[in-house]
């Protein structure tokens, strides 16, 4: 994985109800090439940052469409609904996220992809991409509270008219009376649907809640494997996230950190997460937001100090083993908290982007 800067131009924005339909095209000629399932983080003024999931599949025309759910008085969707424009042009970085395909060992063995709201764009984009080639059955969950939200509903329904091993369940939640929809949440439709997953693969995109609850139910009643769960939550941006509320405490580390070439002493509030303490010091933008799905927050240890530090995740692992240029030294800051095992450490951020551009655009 590696990520870039971008420069995006607006070919059309479509309002339907409450989402956002936007097709973009890459200006650069090398483009953005992107795996469907991952996403890109809108770098909007004043450095605020926004994740948003590919909603296509790559073309090499540099095209692409974003899903975006308006919130009210939200920075994005306040810019949406009032200035943006076709040909305005957007900042962006990326491609981030692990949510992409993972070829099925098993063809007799079901892909199921639970979806909530805007969660539906990166599973659209990978249906579009790998329906065609893809011979085990696929089962598509879309949940909404009433039929509005499902504002894709005849696509996919077109999508299950032709091909055979495409099955489409629209799940609401609040509306009871829609004879060509489930009633409920999707997880539970789709563990009412699957006693035995114990060799399918499942996709999960949208509300965090969702994609918990779906994780427990399916791995603990219907025997899927924890490692066949792909998720991406759409969590609230990281400003937002319980992280900006994390009191730092009175006590604080020193500690030495190399950016952008230069090496100075940084005294930071411990409690926090690294990368937090980081990012409030203007070094660093993790945009996940520590959800350990972007690598924006990756630093390099000395080897010493690397060996005396709480050992990394399985999931920490998996992320760095992704990660392009990754050393065998690195860790996630959003992973490791600000105290004694820091102290006196001597860190290097490799030359990230992400953190350039917040600067510039603050
Ligand atoms: C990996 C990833 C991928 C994402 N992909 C998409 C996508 O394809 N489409 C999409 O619409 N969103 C997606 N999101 C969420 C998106 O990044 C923004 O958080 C969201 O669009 C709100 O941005 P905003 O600037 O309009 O509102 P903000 O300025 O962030 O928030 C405005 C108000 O809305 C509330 N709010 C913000 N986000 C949510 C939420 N998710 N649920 C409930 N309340 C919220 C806030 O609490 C606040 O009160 C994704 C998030 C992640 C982490
Ligand atoms: S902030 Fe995204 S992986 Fe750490």
């Amino acid at each position: 994985m590696s990520f870039n800067e971008y420069q995006l131009s607006v070919c059309d924005v479509q309002l339907t109800g409450l989402v956002a339909r936007l097709v973009l095209k890459c200006e650069q000629p090398a483009g953005l090439f992107f795996k469907e399932g991952q996403y890109l983080n809108l770098v909007l003024p004043g450095g605020h940052m926004r994740a948003y999931s590919f909603a296509s599949p790559y073309r090499a025309d540099g095209i692409f469409e974003l899903h975006v759910r308006l919130h009210e008085g939200g920075v994005f969707s306040e810019i949406l609904k009032k200035n943006l424009k076709q040909n305005d042009v957007l900042v962006a970085s990326g491609p981030f996220g692990n949510c992409v395909w993972h070829p099925p060992a098993h063809e007799d063995a079901p892909i199921l992809m639970l979806a909530t709201g805007t969660g539906i764009a990166p599973l659209k984009a990978l249906l579009e991409a790998e329906l065609p080639r893809c011979k085990a059955s696929i089962w598509l969950y879309w949940g909404g509270r009433v039929a509005a939200d499902i504002y894709l509903r005849n696509h996919f329904e077109l999508l299950a008219h032709r091909y055979a091993h495409f099955n489409f369940v629209p799940v609401l939640s609040r509306d009871g009376g829609d004879a060509r929809a489930a009633f409920g949440y999707v997880q539970d439709e789709a563990a009412r649907q699957h006693a035995d997953l114990s060799r399918a693969h499942v996709y999960a995109c949208g509300s965090p809640r969702m994609i918990e609850i779906a994780r427990t139910l399916l791995t603990g009643s219907r025997f899927l494997s924890s490692e066949n769960f792909h998720a991406d939550a759409f969590e609230a941006s990281w400003e937002r996230s319980q992280f900006a509320h994390v009191p730092p405490q009175n006590e604080a580390m020193e500690l030495w950190v190399t950016a952008e070439g230069s090496r100075e002493r940084r005294v930071l509030p411990s409690g926090q997460s690294l990368m937090l303490a980081l990012s409030t010091a203007g070094l660093m933008h993790g945009v996940c937001g520590g959800r350990q799905s972007c690598g924006t927050c990756r630093v390099v240890f000395q080897e010493e100090e690397f060996h005396e530090l709480t050992p990394p995740s399985r999931s920490e692992q998996r992320l760095l083993k992704t990660l392009n240029n990754a050393g065998p030294y690195d860790r996630l800051a959003c992973q490791l908290p600000v105290n004694g095992q820091l102290s006196g450490a001597d860190i290097i951020l490799p030359d990230n982007p992400v953190s350039r551009m917040k600067q510039q655009m603050a």
